[in-house]
């Protein structure tokens, strides 16, 4: 049978050698198949096969190269080998099952081994493909055990002539192909095949996205709901990744895609206030910038606010505004703009978005308290309120103490029917959490409200306000762990919650010998670790810091800059920067403001002892 032998390619510099060696290989093992390609990106001068078609200067998906493919292979009445011009592919294999399969008609390989990761980011690139195939599973109730290989067989020219690409997508390209034969009824014979170890796909993650939101379109589906079938039922839909890289790949598509709506929405981070509830520490520390793994709160809060995509964020500060600034700075650090919104008095978290109206405009907006953190991010937030085009869009949570918080009541479908603020005798236990999303007619109903009995403009009023006049309200239960980081008891929550997962640790300064260190520790620069010394993760230490000699630093602690801690023990705490412990004593369960001192007095007292300690505070034991 003749022979078409079709590269793909994308040509670059960098990868003319790789196609130049994988034609080499072609021309060795199928020395009388027709060998062309079909390129785009740069114009190749020399290449040694029978036809080059440059089709495109730029890279604009795959049906593009599979038309001109089967197109030539039409034409010389052959059969197809269409292969990508990177160089996963060794081709003494793909002779080998090409001889053992020559009278099938198609061939579809599966790879021994899978690429796992995309080149700019650590998603599994194998489950992103099994999501792909979960379109086709949906549509067919048939899976292709690895559906693009980038490598594909099709000999039986009657089927050639009967594929057709006309009016499909450019970014489908492979599904399209593959969703025609199982709409055919085609056998597909998948071999097992070897490829090289070297596997990482040089695919860009945006692009990879860019192509799913086509797929979405051609086959009608939604991705998430593909997603959430694979959790369902991953023996039918994974081919060997684990649920948790859905999870992965989900945010990462929803941060993609709130990225593409959200471009126009703003942030409104509310961090006046005085913070009563975190006295001592917050005479001078003001409660959004006590760290956390020793990052202040109000940066976690800027990250999911810059993750979808918001470039524009006012920050609403009160009577210690200029720490907040001196420490936020103008928001380039994260690649976006902030603007900060000076109010007189906390009035209430409605007269933070009065004031901030000038800032807003009619923007649709995400308010956030400062001093709120949650596990998962906001993506899936904002893609849902975009999509359903609601008034306002609030996250709750389950609570065993309603009275501390805003509430809402559902009714039986659902739907948000009555929001009230800490009501003393409440009717629901679902708490709102600090994360609201909204449109421009909050502005309305926050001019029109009165303030509550405790003298504020309460965004639950102004809520309840829309509801009163028809409006929608959306409303979503809380995915992972919120905390409200207002108490001692919640920082420490935190601050355990963040080390055990959002934390990176990596080692920077000098470690004695003589020192023991397990688990996950961090360690900054030019600090120091002295003999005798036990550290055992999670832990993370600043910058500048002495530790021991003859310390013990346990589990769930946070020391921050320039600290000291020598002969004491230290677990379950979080220490402020400049800090110098060397107490011969056991501190557990404590927050230790900046610039304490506590050192060890002759009484000896009970070990244990638990600190709330304010800044500038010195203590001898
Ligand atoms: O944490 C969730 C709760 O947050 C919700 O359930 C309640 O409905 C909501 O009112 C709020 O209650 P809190 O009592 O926790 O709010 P707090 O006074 O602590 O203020 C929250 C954040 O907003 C805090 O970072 C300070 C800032 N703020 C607050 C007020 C009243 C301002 O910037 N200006 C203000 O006027």
């Amino acid at each position: 049978m003749t022979l078409v032998i079709g590269f793909r390619s994308y040509l670059s510099e960098e990868s003319k050698p790789e196609l130049e060696m994988q034609v080499r290989e072609a021309k060795k093992h199928f020395p009388s198949a027709k060998i062309i390609v079909a390129a785009c990106g740069m114009k190749p001068d020399k290449l040694d096969v029978d036809k080059v078609i440059h089709y495109s200067s730029k890279a604009i998906g795959l049906t593009k190269p599979w038309e001109i493919l089967i197109e030539e292979a039409r034409k010389l009445g052959a059969g197809l080998i269409l292969v990508d011009g990177d160089d996963q592919h060794i081709f003494s294999e793909i002779k080998r099952v090409y001889d053992a399969n020559k009278d099938k008609a198609v061939v579809i390989p599966e790879r021994e081994k899978r690429t796992v990761f995309l080149s700019d980011s650590n998603l599994s690139r194998a489950a992103l493909e099994d999501l792909e195939n979960g379109f086709l599973r949906m549509k067919h109730k048939l899976k292709l055990t690895d559906p693009q290989p980038g490598l594909f067989m099709i000999l039986d020219k009657d089927l050639i002539k009967g594929l057709s690409f006309k009016g499909v997508n450019q970014w489908v390209g492979d599904l399209a192909f593959l969703d025609q034969l199982l709409s055919k009824k085609v056998k597909i014979a998948a071999p097992k095949i070897k490829v090289r170890p070297q596997t990482v796909t040089t695919l860009n993650i945006d692009f990879s996205f860019k192509m799913m939101l086509e797929i979405e379109k051609y086959f009608g589906v939604k991705f998430k709901d593909i997603m959430a079938a694979s959790k369902k039922e991953p023996e039918h839909y994974l081919h060997e990744s684990r649920l948790q890289d859905i999870d992965n790949i989900r945010k990462a598509f929803n941060n993609y895609q709130s990225r593409q709506h959200v471009s126009k929405m703003k942030g409104l981070i509310l961090s006046g206030g005085f913070g009563e509830r975190l006295r001592p520490i917050t005479h001078t520390t003001q409660k959004q910038i006590i760290p956390i793994a020793n990052k202040p709160i109000l940066f976690y809060v800027i990250e999911d606010l810059a993750e979808v995509g918001i470039k524009d964020i006012g920050i609403v500060v009160g009577p210690n505004k200029e720490q907040i600034k001196k420490v936020v700075g103008d928001g380039s650090k994260w690649n976006v703009r902030i603007k900060y919104i000076e109010q007189d008095a906390p009035r209430g978290l409605a007269h933070c978005i009065l004031i901030s109206k000038q800032f807003l405009g009619d923007d649709d907006f995400v308010m956030y308290l400062g001093d709120n953190m949650l596990r998962s991010g906001i993506s899936d937030f904002a893609v849902k309120f975009k999509e359903s085009g609601a008034d306002a869009s609030i996250l709750l949570t389950p609570v065993p103490d309603p009275e501390r918080f805003g509430l809402a009541t559902l009714n039986g479908k659902g739907e948000v029917v009555k929001l009230e603020e800490k009501p003393k005798k409440p009717e629901s236990n679902l708490a709102i959490i600090g994360i609201y999303a909204f449109k421009n007619t909050i502005h309305k109903a926050c001019s029109r409200i009165k303030p509550s009995k405790r003298g504020e403009l309460e965004i639950t009023d102004a809520m309840q306000w829309l509801l009163d006049r028809g409006m929608k309200i959306t409303s979503d239960l809380v995915q992972g762990w919120w905390k409200d980081t207002g108490k001692a008891d919640a920082l420490l929550e935190v601050n355990q919650l963040v080390l055990d997962n959002r934390t990176v640790f990596t080692i920077q300064g000098s470690v004695d010998k003589e020192t023991r260190i397990t688990g996950r520790v961090a360690i900054g620069k030019n600090s120091s670790i002295k003999k005798g010394t036990v550290i055992r993760g999670p832990v993370i230490i600043g910058d500048n810091c002495t530790i021991g000699p003859d310390t013990f630093i346990g589990p769930y602690t946070s020391i921050g800059d320039n600290c000291k801690v020598v002969g004491s023990e230290v677990e379950h705490t979080i220490m402020l920067n400049e800090c110098r412990i060397e107490a011969g004593k056991r501190i557990v369960d404590s927050v230790v403001g900046q610039n304490c001192t506590v050192t060890c007095a002759e009484s000896t007292l009970p070990r244990g002892h638990k600190l709330i300690i304010g800044d500038n505070s010195e203590v001898e034991l």
